[in-house]
C-alpha cells in the first residue's frame, strides 16, 4: 500500500522540470524527509532505452505505438523503483508522470481519454501533487537550445509544443498546481516550495530551508 507522497513535475521542453527538481528535493531533505528522485522516460527498462533511441533518431512511430511505449516503461518504472519508495514512506519526485502522455500523445491526435484509460489506478497510483511548470514554448526551446545536451527533434518542434501545453493549461485536475515558469529560477523555487508547503501540509518549515548547494 502505498503511504509515502507522489509528486510529478510536468511541463514542456525547457520549463524548468531538471533545474527545480533537485532543488526541491534539497529542501524536503533539508526538512527531515526522504526523497527518491526519479522521472522518465526510465531507461533502467528497455521501453524507456527504445524511447530514447526513436527520440534521438528523430523518427516517429504512430502516436498509439508511441503511447504503448511510454505506458510500458512506466508500468516497469512504478514497479521496480516508485511504488517500493512509496511504500517505503518517501517523497518521491517524478520528471514528467502520466500527463505527459495525456499532453504529449494526445497533441498528437490521440483521445485524452484512452490515454487516461492506459493507467488505471492502482497500478498507476494518482500523484498527490502535479506541478505544472508553465511557460511559453518560445522561451522553452531558447533554453532547451541554450543547453549543451543533445537536442530531440522528433519533440520539440515550436507549433507541437504549443498543442502540449494547451493541453496541459486545459487540464482541470485538483492535484494540479500551475506554476509560471519563465521567472528567474530562485523566484520558480520559492513558489514551488511554498505550493509544497500549502498544498501538501508538509512541515512549514520546507518553505523556509536552506537552498540547494548551488544555488544562484
Ligand atoms: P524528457 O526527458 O523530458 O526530455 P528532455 O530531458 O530532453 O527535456 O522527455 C523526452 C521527451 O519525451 C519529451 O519531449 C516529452 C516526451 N514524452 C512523451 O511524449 N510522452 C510521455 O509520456 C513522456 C513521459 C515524455
Amino acid at each position: 500500500m502505498k503511504s509515502g507522497t507522489l509528486i510529478a513535475f510536468e511541463g514542456i521542453d525547457g520549463s524548468g522540470k531538471s533545474t527545480q527538481l533537485p532543488r526541491l528535493a534539497a529542501r524536503l531533505r533539508a526538512a527531515g524527509h526522504a526523497v527518491l528522485c526519479s522521472g522518465e522516460p526510465w531507461e533502467g527498462c528497455e521501453a524507456g532505452r527504445r524511447i530514447r533511441r526513436m527520440a534521438r533518431s528523430g523518427q516517429r512511430v504512430p502516436a498509439r505505438t508511441e503511447l504503448a511505449w511510454f505506458v510500458e516503461q512506466r508500468r516497469a518504472h512504478l514497479r521496480e523503483r516508485v511504488l517500493p519508495a512509496l511504500e517505503r514512506g518517501e517523497i518521491v519526485l517524478l520528471h514528467r508522470y502520466y500527463l505527459s502522455s495525456v499532453a504529449y500523445q494526445g497533441a498528437r491526435g490521440l483521445d485524452w481519454r484512452e490515454i487516461l484509460a492506459a493507467h488505471p489506478a492502482p497500478e498507476f497510483p494518482a500523484p498527490d501533487l502535479v506541478l505544472l511548470l508553465d511557460l511559453p514554448p518560445t522561451a522553452g526551446l531558447a533554453r532547451v537550445e541554450a543547453r549543451a545536451a543533445a537536442a530531440e527533434p522528433a519533440f520539440e518542434e515550436r507549433a507541437f509544443l504549443e498543442s502540449v501545453r494547451e493541453i496541459f493549461l486545459a487540464l482541470r485536475l485538483p492535484s494540479l498546481a500551475r506554476i509560471a515558469a519563465a521567472a528567474a529560477p530562485a523566484e520558480v523555487e520559492r513558489e514551488i516550495a511554498r505550493c509544497v508547503a500549502q498544498r501538501l501540509a508538509l512541515p512549514a518549515n520546507t518553505a523556509g530551508a536552506e537552498p540547494a548547494p548551488g544555488y544562484s
